[in-house]
């Protein structure tokens, strides 16, 4: 098939030609939103799953759903070594600059811009990352007391009073939540709790690995009553077949069941996998019907150009001892393996081998489902552990 017009876009963050399957999440927070900037109660939402599972693209896309609906929009996304209030100041900031330009909103969007101003002064003796250039001067005694939690539930406070003012609500976007620090993670939660209680129209919308859920657990203890964490997983066979049968479609292209059937049975499902087998089935097809056959011959490209990509960018950034332990979980099958087992496996301890679990899953290549259990959060990165380390070398 021509590959000009190929449909399917695989890659981190790329938006499917069909965004199958979260139709419901989507309305859900469509309701949610609209009922904060209500000020009625509703929980933050933070959506969990592994790698690949679409939720980045789908948090793109409910900010989209949000913007269209008037409610303005912060998009961060959080990396492994920047602070959140470095991340949040110069988004604020714009926000900010929007919102007092709304008449109704203009006195308390000012009022907020100088609690920017203090937070930024405040805090950067403790965060240095923070750069942000704002024209106004720090009001005393607000948000520049130099703590976090109190800062930032004061600056967020000021933000939604002015969201308030100009019948909006102030949504916060943040992706790969997991990487924000636990301090910094629980005075964002508290904020929000303020903001809650006051029935502010300001929230966040989050998204990131499963283990978030028991790291907000353990940043404050209420965070249960004010969030959800709804889990994004695998597609169901309908909405597997819709994200691989209606793009092509709209190109004129039709496939056999069959090879539909194969696609989805290699895939489990997984999304990203799903575009990848998508694009290199078109791209061997010499004709519509896409077939079975065409699907068979579209493996071995799609597995390397996934090893090339998806899984090779998670793998390289892995030291020697660390791609000991993930082999040795491989060699067990795709899991989630007791710890113990594991250990065993490399002929180790448990506790010798704390140090390197605990790495991996700060680099977000492990969790924890249940106490004393491991798992992949990179879905089928087993399989791939032992193609790219085959035999038993690794054991030495
Ligand atoms: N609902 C969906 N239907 C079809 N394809 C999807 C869907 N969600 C995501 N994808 C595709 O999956 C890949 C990974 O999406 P991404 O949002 O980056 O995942 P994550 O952030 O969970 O790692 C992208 O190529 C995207 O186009
Ligand atoms: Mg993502």
């Amino acid at each position: 098939m021509n590959s000009v017009t190929n449909p399917y876009s695989p890659g981190a963050g790329s938006p499917p030609p069909e965004l199958a399957g979260r139709d419901a999440l989507r309305a859900q927070l469509q309701i949610s939103l609209a009922r904060i900037r209500l000020g009625k109660p509703a929980k933050s939402i933070v959506m969990v799953g592994l790698r690949g599972v679409g939720k980045t693209v789908l948090l793109d896309q409910i900010r989209k759903d949000a913007e269209a609906s008037g409610i303005y929009a912060v998009r961060i996304e959080a990396p492994e070594n920047k602070s959140l209030p470095a991340l949040l100041a110069p988004q604020l900031l714009q926000t900010l600059l929007r919102l007092s330009r709304v008449e109704s909103a203009l006195h308390n969007a000012k009022r907020a811009l100088r609690a920017l101003a203090g937070f930024a002064k405040g805090l950067k003796v403790s965060y240095k990352d923070i750069e942000v250039g704002i024209d106004y001067e720090p009001e005393p005694g607000l948000a520049d007391n130099g703590d976090l939690d109190v800062d930032l539930t004061a600056l967020l406070e000021q933000v939604g009073i002015a969201a308030k003012d100009a019948k909006t609500a102030v949504v916060i976007f943040i992706d790969e939540l997991q990487y924000v620090k636990n301090n910094q993670l629980g005075a964002l939660i508290s904020a929000l709790h303020r903001c809650a209680q006051n029935g502010l129209p300001l929230t966040v919308v989050g998204a990131g690995l499963p283990q978030l859920r028991g790291m907000a657990g353990n940043a404050k203890s209420y965070t249960e009553r004010l969030f959800d964490f709804p889990m994004i997983g695998p597609l169901n066979d309908a909405e597997a077949e819709q994200a691989i049968v209606k793009p092509a479609r709209a190109e004129g292209v039709d496939y056999d069941r069959e090879a539909v059937a194969a696609i989805i049975s290699k895939t489990r499902g997984y999304p990203y996998f799903l575009q990848e087998w998508g694009k290199h089935a078109w791209d061997m097809a010499k004709q519509s019907p896409i077939l079975m056959s065409d699907v068979e011959a579209a493996s071995n490209t799609a597995i390397a150009a996934l090893d090339e990509s998806f899984f090779r960018v998670r793998f390289d950034r892995l030291t020697p001892t660390e791609k000991t332990y993930l082999r040795a979980m491989s060699d067990l099958g795709a899991g989630p393996h007791r710890s113990g087992d594991i250990a065993e496996r490399q002929k180790r301890t448990v506790s010798s081998l704390g140090p390197v679990r605990s790495s991996l899953i700060v680099k977000g290549m492990i969790w924890s489902p249940n106490h004393g259990d491991t798992a992949f959060t990179v879905p089928l990165f087993d399989e791939f552990m032992v193609r790219i380390l085959p035999g038993n070398d690794w054991e030495t």
